[in-house]
């Protein structure tokens, strides 16, 4: 990628990397642990992305006052893998467009669930406003020679936002949610669909998890704006877009290593303690009702009913992570789930045992590759997911090779990890089959299952992504200046 040395790399993202809290007049820096962020920060942290770059910018919404900032920055002598630039937003605008367009409208009908799309002209327009607002931001700071990399969903309008202003800038675009079908995608309200669609083609190179969400984007640009696409380059009045997949990687290595930890060490022995003698089921997921929580706790009832051998010999670990607590939808989720666990566990529970161990709550790093390693069965069973990474942390974590991975077809990670057990997450009948399968399945299976798939995620591990994905953003650009030269 000689052509991208000392470039600057700009990413762009609602969220920014970290956050920032104040106690008793103390600023500190806490790292998130996002998908992205952590895949992004890994490969930024690598010497190869220091010598590709001279630069290396991550412009986000800040949520935390501009006061707190300038005092962080004024203190900190902490040299970090990007630069930042932090965007302050107006509090009520940001919750229309973060509650409103992003989470209640798109969020939902990206991830197939259309009864819960709220259609509101006013977060539209929030979501405009802070979209112009990103822009703005990035008209200050962008120099000739820079690259873009924008992600997801909170800001489908930016690429071409950025691209009246800059018509030659370098412009990615990175989806990590599915992109639906077109009988979905048209549900949005006629300029909706036409100014996220154009907003994307703003963008010199987009890219999915999946084939499948390219193909569902392809046609819903020729549907929505009659561009034509061959080979998967879109041709919208003679600029050329790639739309391509790059499905998202992990640090492989960060997971695979973690069991040398002196703090996962120790929470393994507490767990493994614990539950002495029986079998640990693990999942772990953001409150978030594509994640299908309460189709897994029944199938997981089912199994209890189908198999009383099994009851006191086994328990489902199961961590929700709090997320987006404003939105009623989320707040109803909880409520279910709460139910549901108090209802199996009263049903089922014995003076010695409990089937559901819940908690909800944030889990810290030591912790989550603990459970990763203790547990026999990862039981990630989505609704739908553009990826999910917890499937592919769970195999990086079982540095043993032991271990069986249960995944729903509906995740993207799926396409990919075929020696997993695969359900339907909505069938209690066959989640209840698939996990007397994994328990019941023979160390040496166990292991050959585990070596293919961990063999997969080092091939295409974040740093993989990354540069593949960077390649084709110069390759398409330098495409783009041969035809127009021609
Ligand atoms: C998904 C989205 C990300 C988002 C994350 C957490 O992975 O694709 O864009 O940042 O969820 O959600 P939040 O609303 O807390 O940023």
């Amino acid at each position: 990628m000689t052509q991208l040395q000392q470039r600057r790399l700009i990413l762009v993202s609602n969220r920014l990397p970290f956050q920032l809290l104040e106690k008793n007049g103390k600023v500190s820096l806490k790292e998130s642990d996002g998908g992205l962020v952590s895949a992004l920060k890994s490969f930024s942290e690598r010497e190869e992305a220091s010598n590709l770059f001279n630069e290396k910018w991550w412009v986000g919404s800040a949520d935390f006052p501009q006061a707190r900032w300038d005092k962080f920055t004024a203190k900190s002598k902490v040299k970090h893998a990007f630069e930042i630039s932090p965007i302050f937003i107006d509090t009520k605008v940001y919750n229309k467009y973060y509650n409103g367009f992003c989470n209640a409208t798109l969020w939902p009908l990206f991830h197939y669930f259309p009864s819960f799309v709220e259609y509101d002209e006013n977060t539209f327009k929030a979501y405009e406003e802070v979209n112009r607002t990103f822009a703005d931001k990035l008209a200050e700071m962008l120099r000739p020679g820079d690259i873009l990399w924008i992600h997801d969903y909170q800001l489908f309008l930016l690429p071409q936002m950025v691209r009246e202003r800059f018509p030659d800038a370098t412009i990615g675009f990175f989806l990590h949610i599915p992109f639906p079908t077109f009988e979905i995608f048209r549900l949005l309200h006629r300029p909706w669909k036409e100014k996220i669609i154009r907003g994307l083609l703003g963008a010199d190179l987009i890219g999915f998890h999946t084939n499948e969400y390219v193909q569902h984007f392809l046609k819903t640009v020729r549907m929505v704006l009659g561009f034509d696409h061959e080979f998967r380059v879109v041709n919208a009045d003679n600029r050329l877009i790639k739309a391509d997949l790059f499905p998202l990687g992990i640090d492989v290595q960060r997971f695979s290593t973690a069991s040398n930890l002196p703090e996962v060490i120790e929470q393994k022995e507490q767990i493994s303690k614990n539950f002495e003698g029986k079998k640990i089921i693990f999942s772990v997921d953001r409150l978030d009702y594509t994640k299908g929580v309460t189709h897994r706790l029944a199938g997981f009832e089912r199994f209890l009913e189908l198999h009383p051998e099994w009851r006191e010999k086994v328990v489902f670990v199961m961590v929700v992570v709090p997320s987006r607590q404003i939105i009623s939808k989320y707040n109803e989720r909880r409520k279910l789930i709460e139910e549901q666990v108090g209802r199996i566990n009263g049903k089922y529970s014995t003076l010695q045992w409990q089937p559901v161990l819940y908690r909800y709550s944030h889990l810290s790093f030591a912790e989550l590759c603990a459970l990763y390693q203790a547990s026999d069965t990862g039981l990630i069973t989505p609704l739908r997911d553009g990826m999910n990474l917890v499937a592919k942390e769970y195999v990086a974590s079982r540095a043993d090779q032991s271990g069986v991975l249960i995944l729903s077809e509906l995740a993207g990670a799926a396409s990919e990890m075929g020696e997993a057990i695969l359900v339907n997450p909505v069938d209690k009948e066959e989640v209840a089959q698939a996990i007397l399968t994994s328990l019941n399945m023979s160390p040496a299976d166990q292991k050959a299952n585990m070596v293919q798939l961990q063999k997969r995620l080092l091939d295409y591990d974040v740093t993989h992504w990354v540069n593949d994905f960077l390649r084709q953003l110069d390759d398409t650009k330098q495409q783009q200046i041969a035809q127009q030269t021609r």
